[in-house]
């Protein structure tokens, strides 16, 4: 069966390129209102694709937010089913001028695509269309198939837990494919087998009720920047371990025996630090970088702004401070009972001076999934195939908080078989991915399918 299909890839193959391309224009950027008729025309251009492909059923599911694209192939109600997830909005492209060309004007660079979204969701979700196609045109779909493809996920994903609440049944699946992650490298695949959980928070520091003269004034008035920044600062001790009381109550002891199959994972220290030019790491002591951004949480300030900014100088003693905070979390560890810790604690340590709100913006659990499962040997298969080599599993730092939702209300697994690269740029400027990646995808998926299948009986 695989020759048919890859003579068909191989056929289609600019084809299968150009349509990518031209998703990519359409600028589906779901957090800023601006863009919103073309986060809706991408969510039409998805429906469309899965109509020509050969889906039934094809629907935009609304929501308060943005609609969910369903879409579905039923072949026999005695074959398992599998549900692909994805999303195809995408991050905001800012900063601009920091692109080597325009975010949404892909161009093929070096064998890569350059465009926002190309790697994180669209090409990932794409390749998962055409590899739908490719199967329903050769006559080789092996089982059913559901469509899940949201228009939220980079922002919390918030009507997605309701959605899923309200259709458990026509959800019903025998596992959940996702491809949203990155493997090792093009010649070291590996499957994502754990995700880390997100509480992100926003915090307001308020001193004199309005801006002052920082002569006039400074000195003796707290300046909300300079306490937000000390506030912030005692976050974390000197050996990089988070002080919020409480914080690390539930995190998951990973045995020294799991640690030391992790660590089996190629990595270089060196290589890392070159590739982004930092003189060294830093975290908690005692973990090594890829054990810091798997199987340890992280509290990262995203963003911090008060008082001015403009060119020159401007002496002011500002009313506020802002700064957004993330906190990366593992499993067991619970995002509202940590954004509820966060609270208590950051409202705690401001002095009297200054005032302090505290706003959770989102938050979503981490996941484990699992190696022991048929669905994992089929992708372990399947990626073997392709690549010539087995897959390792590994633990990713990275957040899709519904695969603990697809756990938990549909009490189905996920498979996290994403092709992209920790280097991909995805949320920052000259995001790619590459043509080998997309079109692995493309190869790689149908044998999942076939697999899971044969595997299941
Ligand atoms: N695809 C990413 C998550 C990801 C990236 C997982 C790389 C593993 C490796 C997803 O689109 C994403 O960006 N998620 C957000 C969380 C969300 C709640 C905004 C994240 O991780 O910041
Ligand atoms: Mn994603
Ligand atoms: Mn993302």
């Amino acid at each position: 069966m695989s020759t048919q299909i890859n003579s068909y890839i191989a056929a289609n193959k600019d084809r299968f390129l150009n349509e990518l391309l031209d998703l990519l224009r359409i600028p589906s950027v779901s957090a800023d209102p601006k863009y919103k008729n073309d986060v809706l025309k991408t969510a039409d251009a998805v429906k469309e694709k899965l109509i020509s492909a050969g889906a039934d059923k094809v629907e935009l599911c609304q929501t308060p937010g943005y609609p969910i694209v369903y879409g579905e192939k039923i072949i026999s109600e005695s074959l398992p089913t599998v549900l692909v997830y994805g999303h195809y909005d995408v991050q905001p492209a800012d900063p601009l001028n920091l692109w080597t060309s325009p975010p949404f004007e892909p161009v093929i660079k070096d064998g890569n695509i350059y465009a926002r979204g190309s790697c994180d969701d669209k090409g990932q979700v794409y390749m998962h269309v055409k590899a739908f196609e490719a199967m329903m045109k050769t006559n080789s779909l092996p089982c059913n198939v559901k469509f899940m493809i949201e228009g939220e996920e980079e922002v919390g994903s918030a009507n997605l837990g309701n959605f899923i609440k309200a259709n458990k049944k026509v959800l019903e699946a025998d596992v959940v494919l996702i491809s949203d992650t990155s493997i090792l490298a093009n010649n070291i695949p590996s499957i994502t087998v754990g995700l880390r959980g997100l509480a992100y928070m926003e915090v307001e520091v308020t001193g004199p009720n309005r801006d002052l003269h920082s002569g006039v004034y400074g000195g003796a008035v707290a300046n909300p920047i300079n306490v937000l920044a000390e506030m912030i600062a005692s976050l974390k001790d000197k050996n990089g371990k988070i002080t919020i009381p409480g914080f690390y109550k539930d995190v998951e002891i990973v045995s020294k025996k799991e640690r030391a199959e992790m660590a089996k994972a190629p990595f270089s220290l060196n290589a890392y630090k070159k590739e982004l030019q930092i003189g060294d790491i830093r975290g908690e002591k005692g973990y090594t970088a890829p054990e810091l951004t798997s199987i340890r949480p992280a509290l990262d300030v995203n963003g911090i702004w008060g008082g001015y900014t403009g060119d020159g100088a401007k002496t002011v003693l500002p009313s506020k401070a802002y700064a957004k905070i993330s906190m990366r979390l593992v499993p067991h560890q619970n995002s509202d009972k940590i954004s509820n810790l966060f609270e208590k604690h950051f409202k705690k340590i401001a002095p009297k001076s200054v005032k302090v709100k505290v706003t959770a913006l989102h938050g979503g659990e981490g996941c484990v999934t699992p190696t022991d499962s048929v669905a994992y040997a089929a992708a372990s298969q399947a990626m073997h195939d392709t690549f010539k080599k087995k897959p390792i599993p590994v633990r990713s730092g990275g957040s899709i908080p519904i695969v603990a939702l697809f756990e938990k209300e549909l009490k189905v697994k996920s498979v996290l078989m994403g092709f992209g690269l920790d280097s991909d740029d995805i949320h920052s400027p000259n995001e790619h991915y590459g043509v080998f990646n997309y079109f692995k995808g493309i190869e790689t998926i149908p044998l999942f399918f076939k697999y899971f299948t044969e595997m299941s009986k």
